[in-house]
């Protein structure tokens, strides 16, 4: 594992998945040691909802959300969003995610995915969270929704439209969840992005498992790759990776509420 000097902030992860079954308790202290101060487990669905609540009961340095993938929304009852609200309550929880629209694998109806973003995005008002947003092929619609029923404070997760459509997104409080995608040589869309946008609006993320950063590309991820994305947002914006962690560090604990004291007070 890469030893970095620097503090970073996994934005958005997902140790709650089998993946990590077999060295999840090794893997998760060793990565806050070698510098991931902070770390947000992102639920998706019933069982890594209750998983990601325990992994933030259990660790200090992780922190989780409370929310249903698109891909996950179908057949949600009045039950699943008290279930929801009760956890959010909790002061390791830190926002509403990952929720939004999959018009790529389409396994719920578009209407029912919208009902339900809808309802997670109210959710996540009425406890004063920000929204975690998952997009894909969906880039009008989520637009759409999120400026009707939006919350002002978020980020975009894996962030793949256009430019002009980031602009208009930071211009409404979201942050740009840059990923290990931007290490690819072919991700000219998500390179434009970032030279574009200004490092103020940008967050760190690897979506572990998924989503391998190049040199790893095919490997399980962990956020011990974390340092491979901002290095390639560093070589992007001309400027050094430690600009670039630290900006982003902040970033990530304005976007979840959080204060550096309480990050690394106790346990960096
Ligand atoms: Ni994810």
């Amino acid at each position: 594992m890469k030893k970095s000097e620097m503090l970073l902030f996994e934005t958005h992860a997902h140790y709650d998945d089998e993946q990590y079954d077999g060295d999840r308790e090794e893997l998760l202290p060793l990565l806050h040691e070698s510098g991931i101060a902070a770390i947000v487990n992102i639920a998706c669905d019933e069982e890594s909802n209750a998983r990601a609540f325990a992994l933030a009961q259990r660790y200090p340095y992780v922190f989780a959300t409370v929310g249903y993938h698109p891909c996950d929304c179908g057949g949600l009852t009045d039950a699943h969003f008290d279930t929801m609200r009760a956890r959010a309550a909790n002061e390791k929880v830190v926002a509403v995610g990952e929720i939004g629209l999959d018009y790529h694998w389409d396994d719920v109806p578009r209407a029912v995915q919208q009902e339900m973003f809808i309802r997670q995005l109210d959710l996540a008002r009425d406890m004063d969270l920000p929204v975690v947003i998952h997009s894909r092929e969906a880039a009008q619609d989520t637009f759409d929704i999120l400026r009707g029923h939006g919350v002002g404070r978020g980020v975009m997760h894996c962030y793949a439209y256009s430019t002009e459509m980031a602009r208009e997104y930071i211009k409404r409080g979201y942050m740009l969840g840059i990923g290990g995608v931007v290490t690819f040589k072919n991700a000219k869309t998500v390179k434009a992005v970032v030279e574009a946008i200004p490092l103020e609006h940008l967050v760190l993320e690897t979506d572990s498992p998924y989503l391998t950063p190049s040199p790893y590309r095919g490997k399980r991820n962990s956020s011990a790759h974390l340092i491979y994305v901002a290095e390639a947002i560093a070589k992007i914006k001309g400027t050094d990776v430690a600009t670039v962690c630290e900006q982003t560090f902040e970033n990530a604990l304005r976007l979840y509420g959080l204060d550096r004291q309480r990050v690394c007070g106790a346990s960096i």
